[in-house]
Protein backbone atom coordinates (compact mmCIF):
# COMPACT_ATOMS: atom_id res chain seq x y z
CA UNK A 1 0.00 0.00 0.00
CA UNK A 2 1.39 3.35 -0.95
CA UNK A 3 0.90 5.83 1.37
CA UNK A 4 1.91 9.77 0.63
CA UNK A 5 5.60 9.78 1.92
CA UNK A 6 5.52 12.37 4.82
CA UNK A 7 2.65 11.22 5.85
CA UNK A 8 4.08 7.43 5.63
CA UNK A 9 6.97 8.83 8.15
CA UNK A 10 5.07 10.99 10.34
CA UNK A 11 3.02 7.60 11.08
CA UNK A 12 6.23 5.36 11.14
CA UNK A 13 7.43 7.62 13.84
CA UNK A 14 5.00 7.34 15.81
CA UNK A 15 3.61 3.71 15.52
CA UNK A 16 4.32 0.53 13.68
CA UNK A 17 2.95 0.59 10.65
CA UNK A 18 4.60 -2.34 9.00
CA UNK A 19 2.72 -4.72 10.74
CA UNK A 20 -0.82 -2.84 9.04
CA UNK A 21 1.21 -2.29 5.75
CA UNK A 22 1.92 -6.37 5.74
CA UNK A 23 -1.82 -6.93 6.46
CA UNK A 24 -3.00 -4.50 3.77
CA UNK A 25 -0.96 -5.59 1.23
CA UNK A 26 -1.32 -8.70 1.80
CA UNK A 27 -4.96 -8.73 1.52
CA UNK A 28 -5.54 -6.22 -1.60
CA UNK A 29 -3.38 -8.81 -3.55
CA UNK A 30 -4.40 -12.00 -2.51
CA UNK A 31 -5.23 -13.98 -5.71
CA UNK A 32 -8.49 -15.26 -6.08
CA UNK A 33 -9.31 -18.53 -8.04
CA UNK A 34 -9.50 -17.90 -11.76
CA UNK A 35 -13.52 -18.64 -11.88
CA UNK A 36 -13.95 -15.30 -10.21
CA UNK A 37 -16.67 -13.47 -12.14
CA UNK A 38 -19.79 -11.23 -12.37
CA UNK A 39 -21.46 -13.78 -10.08
CA UNK A 40 -18.68 -13.08 -7.08
CA UNK A 41 -19.42 -9.44 -7.30
CA UNK A 42 -23.05 -9.88 -5.51
CA UNK A 43 -21.38 -10.45 -1.71
CA UNK A 44 -19.66 -7.29 -2.02
CA UNK A 45 -22.99 -5.48 -3.60
CA UNK A 46 -25.14 -6.83 -0.20
CA UNK A 47 -22.09 -5.19 1.69
CA UNK A 48 -22.34 -1.74 -0.18
CA UNK A 49 -26.44 -1.67 0.11
CA UNK A 50 -25.82 -2.32 3.64
CA UNK A 51 -23.84 0.69 4.43
CA UNK A 52 -26.23 2.30 2.46
CA UNK A 53 -28.88 1.73 4.72
CA UNK A 54 -26.73 2.46 7.48
CA UNK A 55 -25.79 6.37 6.18
CA UNK A 56 -29.23 6.87 4.91
CA UNK A 57 -30.80 5.25 8.12
CA UNK A 58 -28.99 7.61 9.90
CA UNK A 59 -30.32 10.57 7.89
CA UNK A 60 -33.74 9.80 8.37
CA UNK A 61 -33.02 9.33 12.29
CA UNK A 62 -32.65 13.10 12.33
CA UNK A 63 -36.57 13.75 11.40
CA UNK A 64 -37.98 11.06 12.28
CA UNK A 65 -40.44 10.94 15.47
CA UNK A 66 -41.47 7.68 16.92
CA UNK A 67 -44.49 8.22 18.18
CA UNK A 68 -48.24 7.76 16.89
CA UNK A 69 -49.12 11.19 16.67
CA UNK A 70 -46.19 12.12 15.15
CA UNK A 71 -44.38 9.01 12.73
CA UNK A 72 -46.78 9.64 9.78
CA UNK A 73 -46.26 13.30 10.32
CA UNK A 74 -42.44 13.03 10.13
CA UNK A 75 -42.70 10.89 6.77
CA UNK A 76 -44.37 12.96 5.42
CA UNK A 77 -42.26 16.23 6.39
CA UNK A 78 -39.29 13.97 4.94
CA UNK A 79 -40.75 13.56 1.99
CA UNK A 80 -41.92 17.06 1.34
CA UNK A 81 -39.95 19.52 3.41
CA UNK A 82 -36.84 18.65 4.60
CA UNK A 83 -34.02 18.88 1.54
CA UNK A 84 -33.32 15.60 -0.52
CA UNK A 85 -35.72 13.95 2.33
CA UNK A 86 -37.37 12.12 -0.61
CA UNK A 87 -34.26 11.28 -2.13
CA UNK A 88 -32.76 9.74 1.34
CA UNK A 89 -36.32 7.90 1.84
CA UNK A 90 -36.13 6.45 -1.70
CA UNK A 91 -32.41 5.51 -1.40
CA UNK A 92 -32.95 3.65 2.09
CA UNK A 93 -36.79 1.90 1.50
CA UNK A 94 -35.80 0.80 -2.09
CA UNK A 95 -32.31 -0.02 -1.16
CA UNK A 96 -33.67 -2.51 1.42
CA UNK A 97 -35.50 -4.07 -1.71
CA UNK A 98 -32.44 -4.37 -3.77
CA UNK A 99 -30.40 -5.51 -0.48
CA UNK A 100 -32.50 -8.22 0.20
CA UNK A 101 -32.45 -9.01 -3.68
CA UNK A 102 -28.54 -9.13 -3.91
CA UNK A 103 -28.13 -10.90 -0.54
CA UNK A 104 -30.37 -13.98 -2.26
CA UNK A 105 -29.06 -13.66 -5.40
CA UNK A 106 -25.52 -14.21 -3.64
CA UNK A 107 -26.96 -16.96 -1.52
CA UNK A 108 -28.09 -18.69 -4.68
CA UNK A 109 -24.79 -18.23 -6.50
CA UNK A 110 -22.67 -20.04 -3.18
CA UNK A 111 -25.21 -22.73 -3.17
CA UNK A 112 -25.24 -23.20 -7.02
CA UNK A 113 -21.35 -23.44 -7.05
CA UNK A 114 -21.16 -25.15 -4.17
CA UNK A 115 -19.00 -22.81 -1.65
CA UNK A 116 -20.63 -24.12 1.29
CA UNK A 117 -19.20 -27.23 1.57
CA UNK A 118 -16.13 -27.88 3.49
CA UNK A 119 -14.37 -25.99 5.07
CA UNK A 120 -16.97 -23.23 4.49
CA UNK A 121 -19.86 -24.94 6.17
CA UNK A 122 -20.08 -22.48 9.15
CA UNK A 123 -19.80 -18.96 6.31
CA UNK A 124 -22.74 -20.52 5.35
CA UNK A 125 -24.55 -20.50 8.78
CA UNK A 126 -23.75 -17.30 9.19
CA UNK A 127 -25.19 -16.37 6.14
CA UNK A 128 -28.07 -17.85 6.53
CA UNK A 129 -28.83 -16.10 10.22
CA UNK A 130 -27.46 -12.94 7.50
CA UNK A 131 -30.38 -13.56 5.63
CA UNK A 132 -32.44 -13.99 8.74
CA UNK A 133 -31.57 -10.80 10.05
CA UNK A 134 -32.08 -8.86 6.28
CA UNK A 135 -35.53 -9.95 5.96
CA UNK A 136 -36.40 -8.70 9.88
CA UNK A 137 -35.06 -5.24 9.21
CA UNK A 138 -37.36 -5.47 6.13
CA UNK A 139 -40.15 -6.08 8.83
CA UNK A 140 -39.30 -3.87 11.72
CA UNK A 141 -39.06 -1.12 9.17
CA UNK A 142 -42.13 -1.71 7.55
CA UNK A 143 -44.24 -0.62 10.24
CA UNK A 144 -42.38 2.69 11.21
CA UNK A 145 -44.11 5.19 8.56
CA UNK A 146 -47.30 4.13 11.00
CA UNK A 147 -49.66 4.30 7.67
CA UNK A 148 -52.42 1.84 6.66
CA UNK A 149 -50.40 -0.37 4.76
CA UNK A 150 -47.57 -0.78 7.52
CA UNK A 151 -50.47 -0.88 10.26
CA UNK A 152 -52.97 -3.57 9.24
CA UNK A 153 -49.65 -5.76 7.63
CA UNK A 154 -47.86 -5.49 11.20
CA UNK A 155 -51.03 -6.86 12.64
CA UNK A 156 -51.35 -9.49 10.51
CA UNK A 157 -47.60 -10.55 10.61
CA UNK A 158 -47.22 -10.28 14.60
CA UNK A 159 -50.94 -12.64 14.97
CA UNK A 160 -49.19 -15.20 13.25
CA UNK A 161 -46.15 -15.74 16.08
CA UNK A 162 -49.45 -16.44 18.71
CA UNK A 163 -50.02 -19.32 16.47
CA UNK A 164 -46.77 -20.90 18.05
CA UNK A 165 -47.89 -23.70 20.61
CA UNK A 166 -47.19 -22.96 24.05
CA UNK A 167 -45.24 -19.78 24.03
CA UNK A 168 -46.88 -18.24 21.02
CA UNK A 169 -49.10 -15.65 23.07
CA UNK A 170 -46.58 -14.48 25.55
CA UNK A 171 -43.96 -13.90 22.04
CA UNK A 172 -47.53 -11.82 20.15
CA UNK A 173 -47.62 -9.84 23.60
CA UNK A 174 -43.90 -9.34 24.12
CA UNK A 175 -43.23 -8.01 20.48
CA UNK A 176 -46.23 -5.98 20.30
CA UNK A 177 -46.00 -4.75 23.85
CA UNK A 178 -49.71 -5.39 24.51
CA UNK A 179 -52.79 -6.99 23.38
CA UNK A 180 -52.77 -4.55 19.71
CA UNK A 181 -50.57 -2.90 17.88
CA UNK A 182 -50.18 0.56 19.05
CA UNK A 183 -47.41 2.81 20.06
CA UNK A 184 -45.83 0.24 22.44
CA UNK A 185 -45.40 -1.49 19.09
CA UNK A 186 -43.42 1.28 17.68
CA UNK A 187 -41.26 1.96 19.61
CA UNK A 188 -40.04 -1.36 20.36
CA UNK A 189 -40.26 -2.17 16.04
CA UNK A 190 -38.12 1.48 16.10
CA UNK A 191 -35.47 0.16 18.85
CA UNK A 192 -35.16 -3.08 17.15
CA UNK A 193 -34.89 -1.69 13.95
CA UNK A 194 -32.04 1.12 14.82
CA UNK A 195 -30.29 -0.18 17.39
CA UNK A 196 -30.71 -4.30 17.74
CA UNK A 197 -30.46 -5.62 14.43
CA UNK A 198 -27.83 -3.00 13.15
CA UNK A 199 -25.75 -4.37 15.46
CA UNK A 200 -26.22 -7.79 15.33
CA UNK A 201 -25.71 -7.74 11.16
CA UNK A 202 -22.90 -5.63 11.43
CA UNK A 203 -21.10 -8.16 13.77
CA UNK A 204 -22.68 -11.46 11.71
CA UNK A 205 -21.65 -9.88 8.54
CA UNK A 206 -18.10 -9.33 10.03
CA UNK A 207 -17.57 -12.72 11.15
CA UNK A 208 -18.76 -14.29 7.87
CA UNK A 209 -15.94 -11.62 5.93
CA UNK A 210 -13.46 -12.59 8.01
CA UNK A 211 -14.09 -16.46 7.36
CA UNK A 212 -14.42 -15.71 4.12
CA UNK A 213 -10.92 -13.89 3.88
CA UNK A 214 -9.83 -16.75 5.88
CA UNK A 215 -10.16 -19.57 3.85
CA UNK A 216 -10.54 -17.80 0.52
CA UNK A 217 -13.21 -18.07 -2.21
CA UNK A 218 -13.83 -21.60 -3.16
CA UNK A 219 -12.81 -23.17 -6.41
CA UNK A 220 -14.69 -26.08 -8.83
CA UNK A 221 -12.33 -28.60 -7.05
CA UNK A 222 -13.83 -31.15 -4.91
CA UNK A 223 -13.60 -31.33 -1.19
CA UNK A 224 -10.46 -31.89 0.09
CA UNK A 225 -8.53 -31.89 -3.25
CA UNK A 226 -8.41 -27.76 -3.49
CA UNK A 227 -4.69 -26.30 -4.10
CA UNK A 228 -3.56 -23.02 -2.97
CA UNK A 229 -4.45 -20.67 -4.96
CA UNK A 230 -1.07 -19.28 -6.23
CA UNK A 231 -0.32 -16.01 -8.46
CA UNK A 232 0.51 -17.91 -11.14
CA UNK A 233 -3.13 -19.26 -12.19
CA UNK A 234 -5.61 -16.75 -10.02
CA UNK A 235 -6.21 -13.19 -10.47
CA UNK A 236 -5.08 -10.02 -8.09
CA UNK A 237 -8.03 -9.07 -6.06
CA UNK A 238 -6.79 -5.48 -6.15
CA UNK A 239 -6.99 -4.22 -9.24
CA UNK A 240 -8.75 -6.72 -11.11
CA UNK A 241 -11.14 -7.96 -9.30
CA UNK A 242 -11.94 -4.68 -6.95
CA UNK A 243 -12.49 -2.80 -10.69
CA UNK A 244 -15.07 -5.33 -11.39
CA UNK A 245 -16.69 -4.32 -8.72
CA UNK A 246 -16.70 -0.96 -9.35
CA UNK A 247 -18.29 -1.25 -13.10
CA UNK A 248 -20.81 -3.20 -10.97
CA UNK A 249 -21.46 -0.63 -7.91
CA UNK A 250 -21.98 2.00 -10.78
CA UNK A 251 -24.43 0.08 -12.68
CA UNK A 252 -26.42 -0.66 -9.34
CA UNK A 253 -26.61 2.88 -7.83
CA UNK A 254 -27.84 3.57 -11.29
CA UNK A 255 -30.14 1.21 -10.65
CA UNK A 256 -31.27 2.57 -7.64
CA UNK A 257 -31.41 6.46 -8.66
CA UNK A 258 -33.83 5.42 -11.50
CA UNK A 259 -36.33 2.86 -9.50
CA UNK A 260 -36.64 6.40 -7.25
CA UNK A 261 -37.43 8.85 -9.55
CA UNK A 262 -39.81 6.44 -11.99
CA UNK A 263 -41.53 4.68 -9.00
CA UNK A 264 -41.10 6.98 -5.95
CA UNK A 265 -41.75 5.38 -2.50
CA UNK A 266 -45.80 6.39 -1.66
CA UNK A 267 -46.50 7.07 1.99
CA UNK A 268 -50.11 6.33 1.84
CA UNK A 269 -53.05 7.13 4.36
CA UNK A 270 -52.15 7.43 8.60
CA UNK A 271 -52.66 4.26 10.31
CA UNK A 272 -56.23 3.70 11.15
CA UNK A 273 -57.15 1.07 13.81
CA UNK A 274 -60.84 1.08 13.29
CA UNK A 275 -60.27 0.75 9.31
CA UNK A 276 -59.33 -2.53 7.96
CA UNK A 277 -58.07 -1.54 4.64
CA UNK A 278 -58.63 -4.46 1.28
CA UNK A 279 -56.14 -6.26 -0.08
CA UNK A 280 -53.23 -6.39 2.69
CA UNK A 281 -49.98 -7.80 1.55
CA UNK A 282 -46.64 -8.11 3.74
CA UNK A 283 -43.05 -7.23 1.66
CA UNK A 284 -42.33 -9.55 -1.93
CA UNK A 285 -40.15 -11.11 0.33
CA UNK A 286 -42.68 -12.38 2.85
CA UNK A 287 -45.44 -13.49 -0.19
CA UNK A 288 -43.98 -17.16 -0.55
CA UNK A 289 -44.47 -18.01 3.23
CA UNK A 290 -47.73 -15.67 3.65
CA UNK A 291 -49.35 -17.71 1.02
CA UNK A 292 -48.12 -21.56 2.01
CA UNK A 293 -49.41 -20.43 5.48
CA UNK A 294 -52.71 -20.15 3.79
CA UNK A 295 -53.36 -23.90 2.74
CA UNK A 296 -52.91 -25.21 6.33
CA UNK A 297 -54.35 -24.81 10.13
CA UNK A 298 -52.71 -21.85 12.10
CA UNK A 299 -49.88 -23.97 13.93
CA UNK A 300 -49.50 -26.65 11.07
CA UNK A 301 -48.82 -23.73 8.65
CA UNK A 302 -46.18 -22.52 11.06
CA UNK A 303 -44.21 -26.11 10.89
CA UNK A 304 -44.86 -26.44 7.64
CA UNK A 305 -42.63 -22.85 6.77
CA UNK A 306 -40.18 -23.57 9.25
CA UNK A 307 -38.79 -26.85 7.43
CA UNK A 308 -37.14 -24.74 4.41
CA UNK A 309 -35.73 -22.64 6.71
CA UNK A 310 -34.45 -25.34 9.11
CA UNK A 311 -33.31 -27.15 5.55
CA UNK A 312 -31.41 -23.82 4.39
CA UNK A 313 -29.72 -23.35 7.80
CA UNK A 314 -27.93 -27.41 7.60
CA UNK A 315 -27.69 -27.60 3.35
CA UNK A 316 -24.27 -27.13 3.90
CA UNK A 317 -24.04 -30.56 6.60
CA UNK A 318 -26.25 -32.38 4.43
CA UNK A 319 -25.02 -32.46 1.45
CA UNK A 320 -22.19 -34.31 1.86
CA UNK A 321 -20.83 -35.24 -1.82
CA UNK A 322 -17.42 -34.04 -2.30
CA UNK A 323 -18.19 -32.03 -5.76
CA UNK A 324 -18.36 -28.15 -6.41
CA UNK A 325 -19.24 -27.87 -10.17
CA UNK A 326 -22.85 -27.64 -10.43
CA UNK A 327 -23.24 -30.15 -14.10
CA UNK A 328 -21.54 -32.83 -11.00
CA UNK A 329 -24.15 -32.39 -8.62
CA UNK A 330 -27.30 -32.72 -10.60
CA UNK A 331 -29.52 -33.49 -7.20
CA UNK A 332 -28.36 -30.46 -5.53
CA UNK A 333 -29.33 -28.42 -8.25
CA UNK A 334 -32.28 -29.69 -9.07
CA UNK A 335 -33.19 -29.36 -5.53
CA UNK A 336 -32.21 -25.72 -5.60
CA UNK A 337 -33.81 -25.23 -8.63
CA UNK A 338 -37.64 -27.16 -7.55
CA UNK A 339 -36.97 -24.72 -4.11
CA UNK A 340 -36.71 -21.45 -6.31
CA UNK A 341 -39.27 -21.98 -8.78
CA UNK A 342 -41.94 -23.14 -5.64
CA UNK A 343 -40.54 -19.68 -3.79
CA UNK A 344 -41.54 -17.62 -7.19
CA UNK A 345 -44.79 -19.69 -7.80
CA UNK A 346 -46.11 -19.09 -4.07
CA UNK A 347 -44.94 -15.60 -4.54
CA UNK A 348 -46.65 -15.16 -7.58
CA UNK A 349 -50.03 -16.83 -5.97
CA UNK A 350 -49.68 -14.31 -2.42
CA UNK A 351 -49.27 -11.60 -4.95
CA UNK A 352 -52.36 -12.16 -6.98
CA UNK A 353 -54.37 -13.89 -4.32
CA UNK A 354 -57.57 -11.40 -3.09
CA UNK A 355 -57.40 -9.18 -6.25
CA UNK A 356 -59.71 -9.04 -8.96
CA UNK A 357 -57.93 -8.94 -12.31
CA UNK A 358 -58.83 -8.31 -16.51
CA UNK A 359 -57.08 -11.38 -18.67
CA UNK A 360 -57.52 -11.09 -22.21
CA UNK A 361 -60.84 -9.27 -21.92
CA UNK A 362 -62.37 -11.43 -19.16
CA UNK A 363 -62.69 -10.43 -15.48
CA UNK A 364 -61.60 -12.87 -13.02
CA UNK A 365 -61.58 -12.40 -8.52
CA UNK A 366 -58.56 -15.05 -7.69
CA UNK A 367 -59.62 -16.26 -4.12
CA UNK A 368 -57.07 -16.42 -0.92
CA UNK A 369 -55.91 -19.71 -1.95
CA UNK A 370 -55.02 -17.88 -5.76
CA UNK A 371 -57.92 -20.18 -7.80
CA UNK A 372 -59.48 -17.82 -10.10
CA UNK A 373 -62.98 -17.35 -10.36
CA UNK A 374 -64.61 -16.03 -14.07
CA UNK A 375 -66.66 -12.51 -12.84
CA UNK A 376 -69.57 -12.47 -15.39
CA UNK A 377 -69.38 -7.98 -14.93
CA UNK A 378 -66.32 -5.59 -14.90
CA UNK A 379 -65.43 -5.24 -11.44
CA UNK A 380 -65.76 -1.67 -9.87
CA UNK A 381 -62.84 0.05 -9.32
C1 LIG B 1 -25.36 -8.72 3.99
C2 LIG B 1 -25.21 -9.96 3.58
C3 LIG B 1 -23.93 -10.59 3.05
C4 LIG B 1 -22.72 -10.03 2.76
C5 LIG B 1 -22.33 -8.56 2.91
C6 LIG B 1 -21.86 -11.07 2.27
C7 LIG B 1 -20.55 -10.88 1.82
C8 LIG B 1 -19.80 -11.85 1.20
C9 LIG B 1 -18.64 -11.59 0.38
C10 LIG B 1 -18.05 -10.21 0.05
C11 LIG B 1 -18.17 -12.80 -0.06
C12 LIG B 1 -17.01 -13.06 -1.03
C13 LIG B 1 -17.41 -12.73 -2.49
C14 LIG B 1 -18.67 -13.37 -2.98
O1 LIG B 1 -18.78 -14.59 -3.00
O2 LIG B 1 -19.61 -12.61 -3.35
C15 LIG B 1 -19.00 -13.83 0.55
C16 LIG B 1 -18.81 -15.19 0.42
C17 LIG B 1 -19.70 -16.17 0.87
N1 LIG B 1 -20.96 -15.96 1.37
FE1 LIG B 1 -21.72 -14.14 1.84
N2 LIG B 1 -22.54 -12.28 2.33
C18 LIG B 1 -23.82 -12.02 2.76
C19 LIG B 1 -24.81 -12.96 2.90
C20 LIG B 1 -24.69 -14.35 2.68
C21 LIG B 1 -25.75 -15.31 2.75
C22 LIG B 1 -27.21 -14.98 3.07
C23 LIG B 1 -25.19 -16.55 2.51
C24 LIG B 1 -25.83 -17.92 2.49
C25 LIG B 1 -26.82 -18.31 3.22
C26 LIG B 1 -23.78 -16.37 2.28
C27 LIG B 1 -22.85 -17.38 2.04
C28 LIG B 1 -21.55 -17.19 1.61
C29 LIG B 1 -20.59 -18.25 1.31
C30 LIG B 1 -20.82 -19.76 1.47
C31 LIG B 1 -19.43 -17.61 0.86
C32 LIG B 1 -18.12 -18.28 0.39
C33 LIG B 1 -18.12 -18.20 -1.11
C34 LIG B 1 -16.89 -18.80 -1.74
O3 LIG B 1 -15.99 -19.24 -1.02
O4 LIG B 1 -16.85 -18.83 -3.00
N3 LIG B 1 -23.51 -15.01 2.37
N4 LIG B 1 -20.00 -13.23 1.28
Amino acid sequence: MNLPPRIRTWLAERLDIGVAEKFADGQLHKPLPAETGFWHTFGSLSLFLFLNQVVTGILLMIYYRPTTNTAFESVRFIMTKAHFGWLIRGLHAWGATLMILCVLIHMMRTFFMGAYKKPRELTWVFGVFIFGCTVTFGFTGYLLPWNQLSYWATTVGTEITGAIPLVGQYLKVLLRGGEGVTGETLARFYVLHVVVLPWVLTMLIVTHLFLMRVQGLATFERVGEEKPIDKSHGIPFFPHHVLKEGVVFCALIGLLVTLILLWPIELGEKADPFVTPEGIKPEWYFLPTYQLLKYFPKTLGLFVSLIPQLLLLLWAFLDRSPERHPKKRPIAVSIGIAALLLAIVFGLLGHFSERDITFRGRHYHIDIYGVPHRLSEQPKH
